[in-house]
């Protein structure tokens, strides 16, 4: 099978490394890939992959067998659509499918018509209207963008105060118009589930957590992902399983009848609350850096898989691919400045990527880096995902942060406490 993989981030470089492990793949390529993608996948430079006729006409030209869709940008600009006019086999969402994404009010109604259980809402395009109704509420209501926002657009006010600036504020760097959701806040531990889904067939496939905080404790803004960890102790195989019932299933099924069949991964962010798992948002894609750890933690055929979900064989989707046994721990190394004001062009040592060949207890996924003559440098704020594998979270934890102890940084932004036990905590986790 011939493979490209469309995106340049971590996630993408782990896809790239675990599809380019299938016995069934000829060759990957990866548009545009990263820094460290050499050593997995051929880049394909100077193709632009929100633009879904050029990246048509580069897949047909190819003849990719499969063509897999890493970021939302993409799939919300419809370069699956037009990839799957042409008859290219497309692992990734239609437009109208991604828009569980790329819009959070579209998501909202879907759940309250699939009857998935979720945190009521109110959508507003009046900065006015959103105003007067914030006084209507027992306690501030979480204050999200209904606009792709990269991770940005999502306010947890604690006080009334904080919920107007939150509101101020979106409708400030914002065209006139556009729609801000006010919903109930939620409590209890978040997980990210993670299923295959064609049409109306859904196969769970693993669930992660994810830490969003840029510093360790939980502190500091909203980032795209600080670290994650699977499996998830209190999130197993039968919690897993009553999410593919409530909540895959349902809004699978729900997509479908409307005309809008998903195709792809679809990531559920839950909140584990005391009346069970609500679903915070949905995402079109595999999470990052959740897809660090999920992936390395597959046995089998990845494609295989991924093919079973274009086509809607079942077998395929069920059969090619199943979990290892142990755990897998991913750290990110951000750089200075990040989320807001990222320092980049910074050499970066110690930091080999994760190469075709290697399987081994960790594994270095770059991210915003650049091949320099001698090695690399940094470009971008989220710089890598360093992963480590054992036999559980404390071995797979400990693996992760020697590996990346050897990596050099000037000013890397670090969390120290991605599946670190809770002090005194037994084997519960902080998160
Ligand atoms: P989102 O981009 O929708 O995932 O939101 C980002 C983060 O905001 C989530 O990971 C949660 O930690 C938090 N959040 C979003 N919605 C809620 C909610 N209804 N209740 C509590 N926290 C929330
Ligand atoms: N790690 C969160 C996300 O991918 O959206």
């Amino acid at each position: 099978m011939d493979v490209l993989v469309i995106g340049g981030g971590g996630r993408e470089h782990a896809l790239a490394w675990r599809l380019a492990r299938d016995e069934g793949v000829r060759r990957v390529r990866i548009a545009p890939g990263n820094g460290g993608t050499d050593g997995v996948a051929e880049r394909v430079v100077d193709l632009d992959v929100t633009d879904p006729l050029a990246v048509t006409r580069h897949a047909t030209r190819e003849r990719y067998d499969l063509v897999v869709v890493g970021p939302e940008g993409p799939l919300a600009a419809g370069v699956a659509d037009e990839l799957a006019s042409a008859r290219v086999p497309v692992f990734g969402p239609t437009r109208a499918a991604a828009r569980l994404e790329s819009s959070k009010a579209f998501a909202k109604r879907q759940m309250e018509r699939a009857g998935i259980p979720t945190a009521p809402a109110r959508a507003f395009t009046d900065p006015d209207a959103a105003l007067a109704h914030l006084h209507e509420l027992d306690e501030p209501p979480v204050v999200k963008a209904d606009w792709l926002a990269s991770g940005k657009g999502v306010v947890v006010p604690e006080t009334l105060e904080d919920a107007e600036a939150a509101v101020r504020g979106l409708y400030a760097g914002v065209a006139p118009g556009a729609t801000v959701v006010l919903e109930r806040r939620l409590r209890g531990p978040e997980v990210s589930a993670f299923a295959l889904v064609s049409d109306a067939t859904v196969v769970p496939l693993a669930a992660a957590c994810d830490y969003k905080r840029l510093r360790s404790g939980d502190d500091g803004p909203n980032t795209g992902g600080m670290g994650a960890y699977t499996p998830v102790p209190w999130f197993g195989t039968a919690e897993l399983e009553r999410a593919a019932a409530e909540i895959f299933e349902p809004i699978a099924w729900r997509m479908a009848r409307d005309g809008m069949p998903y195709r792809g991964v679809l990531y559920a962010g839950l909140m584990v609350t005391a009346d069970g798992p609500m679903v915070i948002e949905f995402n079109a894609r595999f999470g990052d850096p959740e897809a660090q750890v999920i992936l390395p933690m597959l046995d089998g055929e990845l494609s295989a898989a991924l093919l079973g979900v274009v086509t809607g064989d079942r077998s395929l989707m069920e059969g090619s691919v199943e979990p290892r046994s142990g755990a897998a721990v991913g750290v990110v190394l951000a750089s200075e400045g990040y989320p807001d004001a990222p320092v980049t062009g910074r050499p970066l040592l110690g930091a080999d990527p994760a190469s075709a060949g290697e399987d081994g207890p960790t594994l270095v996924f770059h991210a915003g880096t650049r091949a320099t003559r001698d090695g690399h440098e940094t470009s971008g704020g989220r710089v890598l995902t360093v992963v480590g594998r054992g036999v559980d979270l404390a071995a797979a934890r400990a693996a992760a942060y020697r590996r990346l102890s050897d990596v050099e940084l000037e000013g890397a932004q670090v969390r120290d406490d991605i599946a670190a036990p809770r002090p005194g905590g037994g084997d519960t986790l902080q998160r």
